[in-house]
């Protein structure tokens, strides 16, 4: 039985098919959310809302769109005001890797998709859900980003290049929201168990990581109404 600390909130949750964002939208559910799941998946949306449901008798919201179809983000922020007229909790994982390979390397293709999954979608969440949440009673908006923003490491062009602008994008975001009752935040995961991070080390064995279930408690923290965090990098390990 877990603390429902989000128990009758709204959370939409980005990347909810698998991984990180996946483990965070289950575990929203189990304490009381409702959880409105974005991914381009089907088959992995609805074995979350499975999942869901046998774990707490509720449904899912689920939304199969490819986050870089950015009218698909303006469509479901009208979608949500329309049902509920507000948004409590966004939480923003989807994220793509692209190539790991030295600058002048990757095709413009990659770069474009990189920079759009990982910086431009999230904008246009904002532009989307910026008013949905400030109709919130404590509304909260979650980002998330990586170590290599922080780090000139080779090969990680295009993926350090968009999570180095998210963090900006972030802390810009929250100073603007300061003196409202929105609070906007990013994590750093660390290193977690999924699909990225094996594409990402592919010799690593992935029993040594830590499970996306075991750090999902850091974005119950920033989700809850007690939060009071703006504009803080919160590391999850
Ligand atoms: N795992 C780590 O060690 C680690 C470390 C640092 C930061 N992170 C960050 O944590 C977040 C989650 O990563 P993860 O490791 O859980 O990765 P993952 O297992 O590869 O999951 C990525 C998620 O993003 C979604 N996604 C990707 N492109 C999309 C698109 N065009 N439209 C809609 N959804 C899209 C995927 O869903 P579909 O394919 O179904 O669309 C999937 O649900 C990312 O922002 C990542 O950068 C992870």
């Amino acid at each position: 039985m877990t603390s429902q600390r989000l128990a009758g909130r709204i959370a939409l949750v980005t990347g909810a098919s698998r991984g990180i964002g996946r483990a965070v939208a289950l575990r929203f559910a189990q304490e009381g959310a409702h959880v409105i799941a974005f991914a381009r998946t089907q088959g992995g949306l609805e074995e979350l809302d499975d999942e869901i449901f046998k774990l707490t008798g509720a449904r899912a919201t689920l939304v199969a769109e490819d986050i870089t179809k950015f009218e698909k983000i303006d469509q479901t922020g009208g979608a949500i005001f329309q049902r509920w007229g507000k948004l409590d909790i966004l939480v923003a994982a989807a994220g793509a890797l692209g190539q790991l390979s030295p600058m002048p390397v990757y095709t413009p293709k990659m770069w474009d998709n990189v920079m759009a999954v990982n910086l431009t979608a999230n904008w246009r969440l904002i532009r989307s859900l910026d008013p949905l949440l400030r109709q919130s009673d404590a509304g909260r908006a979650i980002f998330v980003t990586s170590g290599v923003a922080h780090d000139a490491r080779m090969y990680w062009g295009p993926y350090a290049v968009s999570k180095a602008g998210l963090e900006q994008m972030v802390r810009i975001y929250a100073a603007e929201v300061g003196h409202t009752k929105l609070k906007v935040n990013i994590v750093d995961p660390g290193r977690v168990r999924t699909k990225m991070r094996a594409a990402a080390f592919p010799g690593e064995d992935p029993n040594t990581l830590p499970t996306p279930e075991s750090i999902t408690g850091t974005f119950v923290d920033l989700a809850a109404a007690d939060c009071a965090h703006n504009g803080a990098l919160v590391k999850a390990y």
